[in-house]
């Protein structure tokens, strides 16, 4: 018996070891040098962490007053803003939201055959300013503005430990209940717009970028100056001021809630379903020892 766990033993410890050998040349190979990004705080950080559905509401206004201009938000519907667990504006609000969108739905066949515009409705989608990603394109420089839906899923930071750390750090992650790497990487992209060092040649129509990998990205320094002043047509407004840093921080969360937009609901049942387990489990145990104590 104890052989055999010797044995298994043994043999995840080779099995680890290998893992980390091949692994480790193909992690230094593809990294390069990765940029290193701070890691923020978050009002939906941690295993408690919810939504702030004010700070949604104020990234809602980054993006619709500066990144809809090139980004669209293909993936979530108007009408999902007013939902629990979201930025939660009133009904009425986004449909009138809907209904003054730029950018139209292309809807038909209408009884002649041909396709035509229409202003969305909320169950319609948030798009950007482009028909197809050709076009995107052809306006910008040959570069193409991601659709933002998922952004903050599909990027992510990189630590920059020694390589073993990584294995501790990735346990502290799940215990921790860590999910804010795109969060993190969003806002450092866009507080990363810097002089570029010396010696670092930035090519044409391309801008200098702490965060972005490579450091050369296409899209310019968007929030300079703290572009979207809250205050501006809110009666009594007593939130943070604007900055570049509050901008890119709101919007950072907004698009987080895209991306995630149940995280609210599933850490509450989350831990409701944990509660529901203990006291199962006293109970199960209580059981167990009133069952079994007369066979002793
Ligand atoms: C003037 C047009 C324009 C505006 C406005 C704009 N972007 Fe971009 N964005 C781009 C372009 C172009 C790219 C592609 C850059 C590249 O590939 O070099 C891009 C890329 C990105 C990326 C992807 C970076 C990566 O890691 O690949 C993110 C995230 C992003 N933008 C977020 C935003 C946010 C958030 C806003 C609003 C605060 C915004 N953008 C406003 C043009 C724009």
């Amino acid at each position: 018996m104890t052989k055999t766990l010797a044995k298994s033993l043994g043999l995840v410890a080779v099995v680890a070891i290998a893992g980390s050998l091949t692994l480790a040349p193909a992690s230094f190979a593809a990294g390069g040098e990765q940029p290193h990004i701070e890691h923020q705080r978050w009002p939906f950080s941690g295993i408690f962490g919810q939504y702030d559905s004010a700070q949604l509401q104020r990234g809602f206004r980054v993006y619709k007053e500066v990144c809809s201009a090139c980004h669209g938000l293909k993936r979530v519907a108007f009408r999902s803003l007013s939902e629990p667990g979201g930025p939660q504006f009133s009904e009425d609000s986004v449909k009138a939201l809907a209904a003054e969108w730029p950018n139209q739905i292309t809807d038909g066949p209408n009884d002649e055959g041909e396709m035509f515009d229409r202003a969305p409705r909320p169950s319609d989608p948030i798009l950007g300013p482009y028909k197809n990603d050709k076009a995107a394109r052809a306006a910008q420089n040959g570069a193409l503005p991601p659709d933002l839906s998922l952004i903050t899923r599909a990027r992510n930071t990189h630590n920059d430990a020694w390589f073993p750390v990584h294995f501790y750090l990735m346990a502290k992650d799940v215990f921790t209940g860590y999910q804010e790497g795109g969060a993190n990487y969003l806002y450092a992209l866009l507080t990363g717009y810097h002089e570029p060092p010396e010696g670092f040649t930035v090519n044409e129509g391309m801008n200098y970028n702490a965060a972005f990998p490579g450091h050369q990205i296409a899209m310019p320094n968007v929030l300079d100056g703290g572009p979207v002043d809250y205050s501006d047509g809110q009666e009594g407004y007593n939130g943070p001021a604007s900055s570049l840093e509050q901008n890119a921080k709101d919007v950072s969360a907004f698009l987080s809630w895209a991306a995630d937009p149940t995280l609210n609901t599933r850490k509450q049942i989350g831990w409701q379903v944990m509660l529901y387990l203990l006291i199962t489990t006293i109970l199960l145990y209580a059981g167990k020892r009133r069952i079994w104590a007369k066979f002793h």
